[in-house]
Protein backbone atom coordinates (compact mmCIF):
# COMPACT_ATOMS: atom_id res chain seq x y z
CA UNK A 1 0.00 0.00 0.00
CA UNK A 2 1.18 3.39 -0.34
CA UNK A 3 -1.46 5.53 1.36
CA UNK A 4 -4.44 4.94 0.32
CA UNK A 5 -3.44 3.19 -2.89
CA UNK A 6 -3.47 -0.31 -3.32
CA UNK A 7 -0.47 -1.13 -6.00
CA UNK A 8 -0.66 -4.58 -7.56
CA UNK A 9 1.60 -6.18 -8.26
CA UNK A 10 4.34 -3.84 -7.44
CA UNK A 11 5.29 -2.98 -11.40
CA UNK A 12 5.99 0.07 -12.42
CA UNK A 13 6.42 1.98 -15.36
CA UNK A 14 9.72 4.21 -15.41
CA UNK A 15 8.75 8.14 -16.68
CA UNK A 16 10.46 8.67 -19.69
CA UNK A 17 10.50 11.76 -21.85
CA UNK A 18 9.25 11.61 -25.35
CA UNK A 19 8.18 8.05 -24.35
CA UNK A 20 5.91 7.20 -21.31
CA UNK A 21 2.74 9.06 -22.56
CA UNK A 22 -0.94 8.28 -22.75
CA UNK A 23 -0.48 6.13 -26.32
CA UNK A 24 2.60 3.95 -25.18
CA UNK A 25 0.04 3.53 -21.09
CA UNK A 26 -2.44 2.36 -23.02
CA UNK A 27 -0.79 -0.15 -24.64
CA UNK A 28 0.38 -1.50 -21.87
CA UNK A 29 -2.56 -1.72 -19.88
CA UNK A 30 -4.09 -3.21 -22.58
CA UNK A 31 -1.44 -6.60 -21.99
CA UNK A 32 -2.56 -5.57 -17.97
CA UNK A 33 0.01 -6.25 -14.67
CA UNK A 34 1.10 -3.45 -14.31
CA UNK A 35 0.71 -1.54 -10.80
CA UNK A 36 1.74 1.71 -11.45
CA UNK A 37 1.29 4.03 -14.57
CA UNK A 38 3.73 7.34 -14.61
CA UNK A 39 4.01 10.22 -16.74
CA UNK A 40 7.41 11.48 -18.34
CA UNK A 41 9.07 14.11 -16.11
CA UNK A 42 6.89 17.68 -16.23
CA UNK A 43 8.94 21.05 -15.80
CA UNK A 44 7.23 22.01 -12.23
CA UNK A 45 7.64 25.69 -13.60
CA UNK A 46 5.79 25.31 -16.37
CA UNK A 47 2.90 23.04 -15.46
CA UNK A 48 0.20 25.74 -14.05
CA UNK A 49 -0.26 27.13 -17.80
CA UNK A 50 0.19 23.81 -19.65
CA UNK A 51 -3.93 22.99 -20.71
CA UNK A 52 -3.83 19.22 -19.90
CA UNK A 53 -6.69 18.57 -23.00
CA UNK A 54 -3.99 19.38 -25.29
CA UNK A 55 -0.37 19.20 -23.90
CA UNK A 56 1.36 16.22 -25.17
CA UNK A 57 2.90 15.67 -22.11
CA UNK A 58 -0.71 15.61 -20.25
CA UNK A 59 -2.95 14.21 -22.37
CA UNK A 60 -4.76 10.90 -20.67
CA UNK A 61 -7.04 8.95 -21.12
CA UNK A 62 -9.88 7.72 -18.09
CA UNK A 63 -8.39 4.15 -18.23
CA UNK A 64 -4.96 5.41 -17.78
CA UNK A 65 -4.61 5.03 -13.71
CA UNK A 66 -3.14 4.69 -11.12
CA UNK A 67 -0.38 7.21 -12.21
CA UNK A 68 2.33 8.75 -10.95
CA UNK A 69 2.90 12.67 -12.28
CA UNK A 70 7.15 13.01 -11.82
CA UNK A 71 7.80 16.56 -11.22
CA UNK A 72 10.85 18.25 -12.58
CA UNK A 73 11.84 21.00 -9.48
CA UNK A 74 14.18 23.28 -9.01
CA UNK A 75 12.60 25.92 -6.51
CA UNK A 76 10.56 25.42 -3.36
CA UNK A 77 8.52 28.41 -5.02
CA UNK A 78 7.52 25.96 -8.15
CA UNK A 79 6.01 23.38 -5.69
CA UNK A 80 2.37 24.80 -4.65
CA UNK A 81 1.53 26.09 -7.66
CA UNK A 82 2.81 22.68 -9.66
CA UNK A 83 1.52 20.24 -6.98
CA UNK A 84 -2.21 22.39 -7.42
CA UNK A 85 -1.82 21.31 -10.61
CA UNK A 86 -1.26 17.74 -10.71
CA UNK A 87 -3.86 17.04 -8.31
CA UNK A 88 -6.59 19.16 -10.53
CA UNK A 89 -5.03 16.80 -13.20
CA UNK A 90 -5.68 13.46 -11.32
CA UNK A 91 -2.47 12.37 -10.36
CA UNK A 92 -2.59 9.19 -7.74
CA UNK A 93 0.82 10.06 -6.62
CA UNK A 94 3.65 12.64 -7.02
CA UNK A 95 7.03 11.48 -8.14
CA UNK A 96 9.95 14.18 -7.64
CA UNK A 97 12.69 13.37 -10.07
CA UNK A 98 15.94 13.70 -8.06
CA UNK A 99 17.90 11.33 -10.73
CA UNK A 100 17.62 12.58 -14.23
CA UNK A 101 21.55 13.49 -15.57
CA UNK A 102 20.37 15.16 -18.92
CA UNK A 103 22.47 18.32 -18.76
CA UNK A 104 19.75 20.62 -19.75
CA UNK A 105 17.73 19.37 -16.24
CA UNK A 106 21.12 19.67 -14.74
CA UNK A 107 21.83 23.29 -15.76
CA UNK A 108 18.40 24.32 -15.15
CA UNK A 109 19.37 22.87 -11.27
CA UNK A 110 17.07 20.24 -11.31
CA UNK A 111 17.37 16.06 -11.75
CA UNK A 112 20.52 14.74 -10.22
CA UNK A 113 22.13 17.83 -9.59
CA UNK A 114 19.65 17.93 -6.75
CA UNK A 115 21.69 15.01 -5.11
CA UNK A 116 24.83 17.25 -4.74
CA UNK A 117 22.64 19.80 -2.77
CA UNK A 118 20.81 17.70 -0.12
CA UNK A 119 19.90 20.73 2.19
CA UNK A 120 18.20 22.25 -0.86
CA UNK A 121 16.22 18.70 -1.20
CA UNK A 122 15.51 18.45 2.54
CA UNK A 123 13.28 21.71 1.92
CA UNK A 124 11.44 21.06 -1.28
CA UNK A 125 10.56 17.34 -0.25
CA UNK A 126 9.21 18.98 3.20
CA UNK A 127 7.59 21.72 0.85
CA UNK A 128 5.83 19.21 -1.10
CA UNK A 129 4.88 17.03 1.90
CA UNK A 130 2.96 19.93 3.63
CA UNK A 131 1.25 20.95 0.51
CA UNK A 132 -0.10 17.25 -0.61
CA UNK A 133 -1.64 14.07 1.05
CA UNK A 134 -0.75 11.75 -1.98
CA UNK A 135 1.93 9.51 -1.85
CA UNK A 136 5.16 11.35 -2.62
CA UNK A 137 7.39 9.99 -4.31
CA UNK A 138 10.77 10.40 -5.43
CA UNK A 139 13.91 8.69 -7.76
CA UNK A 140 17.37 8.74 -7.71
CA UNK A 141 20.26 7.26 -9.12
CA UNK A 142 23.33 5.93 -7.24
CA UNK A 143 24.90 9.46 -7.30
CA UNK A 144 28.57 10.77 -8.28
CA UNK A 145 30.58 8.12 -7.23
CA UNK A 146 30.30 5.06 -5.21
CA UNK A 147 29.89 6.16 -1.83
CA UNK A 148 27.36 4.15 0.74
CA UNK A 149 27.76 6.94 3.74
CA UNK A 150 26.55 9.49 1.07
CA UNK A 151 23.36 7.37 -0.62
CA UNK A 152 22.22 6.22 2.72
CA UNK A 153 22.47 9.90 4.17
CA UNK A 154 20.50 11.25 1.53
CA UNK A 155 18.19 8.34 1.56
CA UNK A 156 17.66 8.29 4.66
CA UNK A 157 16.73 12.47 4.91
CA UNK A 158 14.77 11.86 1.62
CA UNK A 159 12.53 8.98 4.22
CA UNK A 160 12.57 11.22 7.06
CA UNK A 161 11.61 14.37 5.40
CA UNK A 162 8.10 12.07 4.04
CA UNK A 163 9.29 10.29 1.14
CA UNK A 164 6.64 7.54 1.06
CA UNK A 165 8.78 5.53 -1.85
CA UNK A 166 12.13 5.52 -3.29
CA UNK A 167 12.98 4.01 -6.49
CA UNK A 168 16.63 3.67 -7.52
CA UNK A 169 17.90 3.14 -10.69
CA UNK A 170 20.52 1.94 -9.38
CA UNK A 171 23.79 3.53 -11.45
CA UNK A 172 25.81 6.54 -10.89
CA UNK A 173 25.36 9.96 -12.18
CA UNK A 174 27.52 9.41 -15.15
CA UNK A 175 27.51 5.94 -15.89
CA UNK A 176 25.74 4.64 -19.38
CA UNK A 177 22.74 2.23 -19.85
CA UNK A 178 25.44 0.07 -21.10
CA UNK A 179 26.83 -0.62 -17.94
CA UNK A 180 25.53 -3.20 -15.81
CA UNK A 181 23.01 -2.12 -13.22
CA UNK A 182 24.36 -2.52 -9.50
CA UNK A 183 21.46 -3.91 -8.12
CA UNK A 184 23.42 -4.69 -5.13
CA UNK A 185 23.38 -1.06 -3.66
CA UNK A 186 19.62 -0.74 -4.21
CA UNK A 187 19.62 -4.05 -1.42
CA UNK A 188 22.01 -1.69 0.71
CA UNK A 189 19.41 1.16 0.72
CA UNK A 190 16.35 -1.43 1.27
CA UNK A 191 18.03 -2.88 4.23
CA UNK A 192 18.73 0.50 6.02
CA UNK A 193 15.31 1.81 5.19
CA UNK A 194 11.70 1.34 6.26
CA UNK A 195 9.75 2.88 3.15
CA UNK A 196 9.53 0.62 0.52
CA UNK A 197 11.61 0.96 -2.49
CA UNK A 198 11.61 -0.17 -6.10
CA UNK A 199 14.02 -1.29 -8.17
CA UNK A 200 15.11 -0.15 -11.79
CA UNK A 201 17.84 -0.22 -14.26
CA UNK A 202 18.05 -2.87 -17.10
CA UNK A 203 14.92 -5.48 -16.34
CA UNK A 204 14.01 -6.65 -19.49
CA UNK A 205 13.02 -9.94 -19.14
CA UNK A 206 10.80 -12.23 -16.31
CA UNK A 207 15.00 -13.86 -15.96
CA UNK A 208 15.90 -10.39 -14.73
CA UNK A 209 12.87 -9.52 -12.71
CA UNK A 210 14.35 -12.40 -10.78
CA UNK A 211 17.65 -12.13 -10.62
CA UNK A 212 16.92 -8.12 -9.50
CA UNK A 213 14.43 -9.05 -6.80
CA UNK A 214 17.16 -11.88 -5.41
CA UNK A 215 20.46 -9.69 -5.56
CA UNK A 216 18.03 -6.19 -4.13
CA UNK A 217 15.64 -7.44 -2.00
CA UNK A 218 12.89 -4.55 -3.53
CA UNK A 219 9.76 -4.18 -3.09
CA UNK A 220 8.97 -3.54 -6.35
CA UNK A 221 10.06 -3.13 -10.16
CA UNK A 222 10.61 -0.09 -12.03
CA UNK A 223 10.80 -1.18 -16.13
CA UNK A 224 11.76 1.73 -18.95
CA UNK A 225 13.03 0.68 -22.11
CA UNK A 226 11.95 -2.80 -22.07
CA UNK A 227 8.65 -1.23 -21.74
CA UNK A 228 8.69 0.29 -24.91
CA UNK A 229 10.14 -2.37 -26.82
CA UNK A 230 7.51 -4.90 -25.25
CA UNK A 231 4.74 -3.18 -23.99
CA UNK A 232 3.70 -6.65 -22.59
CA UNK A 233 6.78 -6.94 -19.98
CA UNK A 234 4.92 -6.02 -17.19
CA UNK A 235 2.03 -9.19 -17.91
CA UNK A 236 4.57 -11.65 -18.41
CA UNK A 237 6.58 -9.98 -14.72
CA UNK A 238 3.27 -10.06 -13.24
CA UNK A 239 2.42 -13.80 -14.34
CA UNK A 240 5.59 -15.67 -13.31
CA UNK A 241 6.95 -13.53 -10.17
CA UNK A 242 4.16 -12.20 -8.79
CA UNK A 243 1.44 -15.16 -9.65
CA UNK A 244 -1.18 -12.68 -10.84
CA UNK A 245 -4.37 -13.20 -12.88
CA UNK A 246 -3.39 -11.52 -15.92
CA UNK A 247 -3.74 -13.45 -19.57
CA UNK A 248 -0.80 -14.82 -21.36
CA UNK A 249 0.06 -12.12 -23.65
CA UNK A 250 -0.41 -12.43 -27.08
CA UNK A 251 1.98 -10.54 -29.10
CA UNK A 252 1.81 -9.66 -32.68
CA UNK A 253 4.04 -7.17 -33.46
CA UNK A 254 2.83 -5.05 -36.22
CA UNK A 255 -0.63 -5.07 -35.17
CA UNK A 256 0.88 -3.65 -32.14
CA UNK A 257 2.22 -1.68 -33.92
CA UNK A 258 -0.81 -0.66 -35.68
CA UNK A 259 -2.44 0.09 -32.41
CA UNK A 260 0.53 2.31 -31.49
CA UNK A 261 -0.10 4.45 -34.70
CA UNK A 262 -3.64 4.80 -34.45
CA UNK A 263 -3.26 5.57 -30.59
CA UNK A 264 -0.77 8.01 -31.73
CA UNK A 265 -3.32 9.85 -34.23
CA UNK A 266 -6.18 9.19 -31.73
CA UNK A 267 -4.28 11.17 -28.77
CA UNK A 268 -2.02 13.91 -30.29
CA UNK A 269 -2.23 16.37 -32.62
CA UNK A 270 -0.55 15.92 -36.30
CA UNK A 271 2.37 17.82 -35.64
CA UNK A 272 3.37 15.86 -31.96
CA UNK A 273 2.70 11.89 -33.80
CA UNK A 274 5.46 11.59 -35.56
CA UNK A 275 8.35 12.36 -33.44
CA UNK A 276 6.77 10.10 -30.76
CA UNK A 277 6.56 7.07 -33.25
CA UNK A 278 10.13 7.67 -34.14
CA UNK A 279 10.83 7.46 -30.64
CA UNK A 280 8.90 4.69 -29.96
CA UNK A 281 9.90 2.62 -33.23
CA UNK A 282 13.92 3.01 -31.79
CA UNK A 283 12.73 0.49 -28.58
CA UNK A 284 10.18 -1.63 -30.71
CA UNK A 285 12.56 -2.40 -33.66
CA UNK A 286 14.76 -4.62 -31.00
CA UNK A 287 12.18 -6.98 -31.50
CA UNK A 288 13.25 -7.68 -34.84
CA UNK A 289 16.59 -9.08 -36.07
CA UNK A 290 16.96 -6.86 -38.87
CA UNK A 291 14.88 -4.18 -36.77
CA UNK A 292 17.57 -1.89 -37.83
CA UNK A 293 15.78 -1.30 -40.76
CA UNK A 294 12.30 -0.52 -39.64
CA UNK A 295 14.29 2.22 -37.38
CA UNK A 296 16.27 3.54 -40.32
CA UNK A 297 12.75 4.04 -42.86
CA UNK A 298 10.81 5.45 -40.12
CA UNK A 299 13.73 7.67 -38.76
CA UNK A 300 13.63 8.86 -42.67
CA UNK A 301 10.05 9.77 -43.02
CA UNK A 302 8.50 13.22 -42.94
CA UNK A 303 4.82 12.10 -42.37
CA UNK A 304 2.87 9.70 -40.52
CA UNK A 305 1.72 8.10 -44.04
CA UNK A 306 5.37 7.84 -44.81
CA UNK A 307 6.27 6.12 -42.11
CA UNK A 308 3.29 3.58 -41.74
CA UNK A 309 4.15 2.31 -45.65
CA UNK A 310 7.72 1.95 -44.77
CA UNK A 311 6.84 -0.08 -41.62
CA UNK A 312 4.37 -2.11 -44.05
CA UNK A 313 6.70 -3.02 -46.27
CA UNK A 314 9.15 -3.85 -43.54
CA UNK A 315 6.18 -6.28 -42.00
CA UNK A 316 5.63 -8.05 -45.13
CA UNK A 317 9.40 -8.52 -46.39
CA UNK A 318 9.71 -10.00 -42.27
CA UNK A 319 6.87 -11.73 -41.94
CA UNK A 320 6.82 -13.97 -45.06
CA UNK A 321 4.27 -11.22 -46.77
CA UNK A 322 1.69 -11.99 -44.13
CA UNK A 323 0.80 -8.34 -43.08
CA UNK A 324 1.19 -6.11 -46.30
CA UNK A 325 -2.28 -5.27 -46.68
CA UNK A 326 -3.07 -4.44 -42.97
CA UNK A 327 -4.63 -1.34 -43.39
CA UNK A 328 -5.10 1.82 -40.31
CA UNK A 329 -8.54 2.50 -38.96
CA UNK A 330 -7.88 6.37 -39.06
CA UNK A 331 -6.74 8.65 -41.53
CA UNK A 332 -2.96 9.73 -40.44
C1 LIG B 1 14.21 8.06 -23.44
C2 LIG B 1 14.33 8.10 -21.93
C3 LIG B 1 13.76 9.15 -21.24
C4 LIG B 1 13.85 9.18 -19.83
N1 LIG B 1 13.21 10.18 -19.16
C5 LIG B 1 13.17 10.16 -17.80
C6 LIG B 1 12.35 11.07 -17.07
O1 LIG B 1 11.62 11.88 -17.65
N2 LIG B 1 12.39 11.00 -15.70
C7 LIG B 1 13.17 10.07 -15.04
O2 LIG B 1 13.17 10.05 -13.80
N3 LIG B 1 13.92 9.18 -15.72
C8 LIG B 1 13.90 9.18 -17.06
N4 LIG B 1 14.59 8.22 -17.74
C9 LIG B 1 15.25 7.13 -16.99
C10 LIG B 1 14.27 5.97 -16.81
O3 LIG B 1 13.17 6.32 -16.00
C11 LIG B 1 14.97 4.76 -16.18
O4 LIG B 1 15.48 5.15 -14.93
C12 LIG B 1 16.11 4.25 -17.04
O5 LIG B 1 15.71 4.12 -18.38
C13 LIG B 1 16.62 2.88 -16.54
O6 LIG B 1 15.57 1.94 -16.56
P1 LIG B 1 15.47 0.83 -17.75
O7 LIG B 1 16.79 0.15 -17.81
O8 LIG B 1 14.35 -0.07 -17.33
O9 LIG B 1 15.20 1.58 -19.02
C14 LIG B 1 14.54 8.16 -19.13
C15 LIG B 1 15.12 7.13 -19.85
C16 LIG B 1 15.01 7.08 -21.23
C17 LIG B 1 15.63 5.92 -21.98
Amino acid sequence: MLGDLEIDPPLFLAPMAGLTHSALRTLIIRFGGVGLLATEMLSARRLPSENEKVSPFLIRSFEEQPIAYQLFVTECKQLAPAIDAVQRFGADVIDLNLGCPAPNVRQAGGGSSLMNRPDKVKEIVAAARRLTNLPLTAKIRLGERLDKVNLLNFCRMLEGEGIDLLTVHARLRKESFCRTPRWEYIGFVKEHLSIPVVANGSISSVADAFACLEQSGADGLMIGRAAAKRPWIFAEIARAVYACQVDEPEVILPYLYKDMVELLIDRFRPERRLGRLKEFTSYFSENYSFGHRLWATVQSSKSMDEAWEGALRFFEKNEYGKFGGLELEQKT
